[in-house]
């Protein structure tokens, strides 16, 4: 095990890091080669509950930790000692500063500070700031060898939580620019539901039927950066492009025509152009999830009748969630099926429409019952 000064490698690491997300499963994942300390909890404030919420708890097992949930407020007197003095601090040093307080006050604040820290299990005490506002709070648990922490390793620590601090900050800067592009194309995808009762809500339920689906494969969305957003939004969207169909192509109860259908396969790569500028932020796959949303893993879908391989895995989910969507809802040309004729038929594609992964992680969600909250309504009213 290297002790906790080591981490000069894992840093430059940890400096390649793209997202919040990433440093806690680096985090969590070299914990045990990299800590040689108790335990690492990490708080980060959330800006609308107006708290320091402990979002991640790293702890070795052979020191298994009873805290599960932890909130300081912004006046917690640990927040506030923090703000004070702006840099690292070991527990040792507000003993110290207890010792040589003027005032009953002040010895009574940092004796609360201390409390706090014990309750915690802390020994170090690290502040992540970004653009002066304090985002993270990393707390470390006694070292191993039950030694004092030298200056190089809190410094190495108080790296990490600068670059986590600097992730978070990063992170809701871009999820505010795409909050703000998602709610002006909303209003397409609104005009678009308008037009044709028969999508009411789809997208709503596609973006959480893939969510849901998303969920239950493991690892694969964690590979992605801002992976479980751009799934959000490229489910929401991935039909955006109809409101170029004409209103009669939307409607129609008959079979389509061989032009009205050629219209009709453009919808996806309408859809990508309008929701192109989430590029910048989030990357090349959410638009490419949506281009692929009725592509086939046997290469008989469309636009361009990739295979398997090739098919993105936004697209592959997608794919799944969209076709439940599509058969538990009323359409002009047929009523909407059971929940459990539905499933079925999705378990039945598996290999040629869908990706079998996707329909195994599908699975596991409808026997967890998951999708109940999707369609508890229906599911109620077929008993
Ligand atoms: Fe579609
Ligand atoms: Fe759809």
């Amino acid at each position: 095990m290297k002790e906790p000064g080591m981490l000069k490698k894992d840093i430059e690491k940890i400096s390649k890091l793209e997202t919040p997300k990433e440093l806690f499963a680096f985090l969590e994942n070299e914990a045990k080669s990299f800590s040689a300390m108790e335990l690492i909890r990490i708080f980060v404030l959330d800006e609308v509950k107006r708290k320091y919420i402990l979002k991640r708890n790293i702890a070795r097992k052979d020191s298994a930790s009873s805290i599960k949930e932890a909130s300081f407020s912004l006046t917690d007197p640990l927040i506030k000692h923090i703000l004070d003095i702006k840099k690292p601090f070991l527990a040792r040093e507000v003993d110290e500063n207890i010792a040589v307080a003027l005032t009953k006050e002040r010895q009574g604040f940092l004796s609360l500070v201390k409390n706090k820290l014990e309750r915690m299990e802390g020994e170090v005490c690290l502040p992540g700031f970004a653009k002066e506002k304090l985002l993270t709070v990393f707390i470390l648990g006694k070292k191993l060898s039950e030694q004092d922490y030298a200056n190089e390793e809190i410094a190495s620590f108080s790296l990490v939580a600068q670059h986590c601090a600097k992730l978070i900050n990063d992170f809701n800067a871009v999820k505010k620019e795409v909050e703000l592009f998602v709610s002006s194309i909303r209003k397409i995808n609104k005009a678009l539901e308008d037009k044709d009762v028969y999508t009411k809500g789809h997208s709503d339920r596609v973006a959480r039927i893939s969510v849901i689906i998303g969920s239950q494969l493991s690892g694969e969305l964690e590979k992605i950066p801002y992976g479980e957003i751009s799934l959000y939004y490229a489910a929401e969207f991935h039909d955006i492009g109809k409101v170029a169909l004409s209103a009669s192509v939307l409607k129609k109860e008959d079979k389509l025509n061989a032009e009205e259908w050629k219209q009709m396969k453009r919808h996806p790569l309408e859809s990508a152009n309008i929701i192109k500028p989430l590029k910048k932020w989030l990357g090349d796959i959410v638009v490419e999830g949506v281009i692929s949303h009725h592509e086939n893993c046997d290469g008989t879908g469309y636009p361009y009748g990739k295979k398997e391989k090739d098919i993105n895995i936004l697209a592959k989910i997608i794919r799944v969630a969209d076709s439940l969507d599509a058969m538990m809802t009323d359409r002009p040309y047929r009523k909407a099926l059971a929940y459990h004729k539905a499933i079925s038929e999705l378990k039945a594609g598996s290999g040629t429409k869908f990706d079998p992964k996707v329909i195994e992680a599908f699975w596991e969600a409808h026997k967890q019952g998951l999708f109940k909250e999707v369609f508890l309504s229906q599911m109620e009213s077929e008993g």
